[in-house]
C-alpha cells in the first residue's frame, strides 16, 4: 500500500529503510523524500515508524 502518494513510497519501501537504519521521520525523510510533498503521509509514516521500531526492538529481545 502507497503511505506515500506523492513519492510513491510503500509502507514496505518505509519499513525496509527502518530496519536499515532509518529510525526517525527525519532519517526516512532523507532516505525516501516521504512528507516532502503533500504532507498528508507525515502522521501515518510517524505511527508506521513507531510500530516497525517496537516489532524490531521485540524482535531482537
Ligand atoms: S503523500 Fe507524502 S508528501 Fe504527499
Amino acid at each position: 500500500m502507497f503511505v506515500c502518494v506523492c513519492k510513491a513510497i510503500s509502507d514496505k519501501d518505509i519499513q525496509t529503510a527502518i530496519l536499515d537504519g532509518a529510525e526517525d521521520m527525519e532519517a526516512i525523510t532523507r532516505e525516501l523524500g516521504v512528507g516532502t510533498g503533500c504532507g498528508t503521509c507525515h502522521d501515518f509514516t510517524q505511527e508506521l515508524i513507531h510500530q516497525t521500531l517496537a516489532a524490531k526492538l521485540s524482535y531482537a529481545a
